[in-house]
């Protein structure tokens, strides 16, 4: 298939390309600052003539030397908090968002409908390429979380950070404010598949897989045919391209939506739970297709009740209780070994689980 070159994505980008370069110029110097700090520490100590002291800076230069960027990248973020229970202040975090490739930064994030408080501040540092599963009761607050993150529902406190930049313009009151041209934009990079499908009745599948490259992102038709019949393949629905949603079974329509998603080509794909409505021998054909797409490296936010199927297909899993984060970790861990008492009594209910 000949690839497209379009060179006008960098014209369209500049805003971005520009927040980036400030951004990398930023990161520079704070990463210079802060080296230049740690070396004359370590030189200080190796000149203090105190033997700890200097085994302790040759330890860590030696260390620090000879192993990869991709150890102390897992160490920040893995062996920091797991260790020790330490989890990086939000400006250690930020700084470490964009030296460690972090694609979504969620801070402090409140949700509030009327009186009662939904999110009751989420911290979340989403690295490129991780697959989460997010688990909870009922009303715990999955679902407003993953609406939150593409702003289905607007926030009402706290910052979303995607790619380095701010999505959004800060009010002096302290709330932030939301331009439709700007979510158009965020929606197409953060995708959504919903529960309950939600495609157009009254489109085809081809024509809700097109729906979205036509007219978010101003693609010509035939180049959105192109892209929509290529997905649609790849979920194993070609052959239902003119099928209309009513004409075929819940885990067809549901494949649809996920080629949707797709079609937009997103950085993050947002699951909330995609099989919870469908009948137990469809569910199967759904979580094939989200477990292929892990094969390419897409990061991913998945609700779900299917235990097993976290625990294979998670890189981290979260609980979440009361609008918090109240667990996070690898599947092994929160799945098998929890730390927290309500972690354990939510696993306890699914005593039809294996691994
Ligand atoms: N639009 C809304 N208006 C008022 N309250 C809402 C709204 N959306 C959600 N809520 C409330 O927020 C709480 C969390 O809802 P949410 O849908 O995020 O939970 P959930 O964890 O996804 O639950 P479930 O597992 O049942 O899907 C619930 O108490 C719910 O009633
Ligand atoms: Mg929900």
């Amino acid at each position: 298939m000949a690839y497209v070159w379009d060179f006008y994505a960098v014209a369209r980008n500049a805003d971005l390309l520009l927040a980036g370069l400030g951004q990398t110029l930023l990161l520079s110097v704070c990463g210079i600052a802060v080296g230049v700090a740690l070396g004359g520490l370590l030189a200080a100590m190796r000149l203090s003539g105190r033997r700890p002291l200097i085994w302790t800076a040759l330890a860590f230069t030696e260390f620090y030397r000879n192993t990869p960027p991709l150890v102390h990248f897992f160490w920040f973020f893995y062996g920091l908090p797991m260790a020790f229970g330490l989890t990086l202040p939000p400006f250690a975090a930020a700084l470490a968002a964009l030296a460690h490739d972090v694609v979504l930064q969620v801070e402090d994030l409140h949700k509030r409908f009327g009186a009662t408080e939904v999110l009751r501040g989420i911290d979340l540092a989403v690295r490129r390429g991780e697959r989460i599963a997010i688990l909870g009761s009922s009303g715990s607050g999955k679902s407003t979380l993953l609406r939150c993150l593409n702003v289905l529902e607007t926030p009402t406190k706290g910052r979303l950070i995607l790619d380095g930049t701010m999505v959004g313009a800060p009010t002096a009151g302290g709330a932030t404010r939301y331009r439709e041209a700007e979510l158009n934009r965020l929606r197409a990079r953060v995708g959504m598949v919903f529960q309950h499908f939600n495609l157009f009745p009254h489109m085809t599948a081809l024509g809700n897989v097109m729906e979205g490259p036509l007219s978010v992102l101003g693609r010509s038709k035939a180049e959105a045919q192109d892209t929509a019949l290529r997905h649609l393949t790849r979920v194993g629905l070609a052959d239902k391209a003119d099928a209309h949603p009513a004409r075929l079974s819940g885990g067809q329509q549901q494949r649809v939506a996920i080629a949707r998603a797709l079609a937009m080509d997103p950085e993050i794909l947002l699951f909330d739970e995609p099989t919870s409505s469908l009948d137990p021998e469809l569910v199967g054909e759904v979580l094939g297709v989200i477990n292929d797409l892990s094969a390419e490296g897409r990061t991913m936010l998945l609700v779900t009740h299917e235990l097993g199927f976290a625990y294979h297909f998670a890189t981290r899993v979260l609980f979440l209780h009361e609008g918090r984060i109240l667990e996070d970790g690898p599947p092994e861990q929160v799945l098998k070994a929890p730390r927290e008492e309500r972690t354990r009594r939510f696993l306890d209910r699914f005593t039809a689980f294996r691994f």
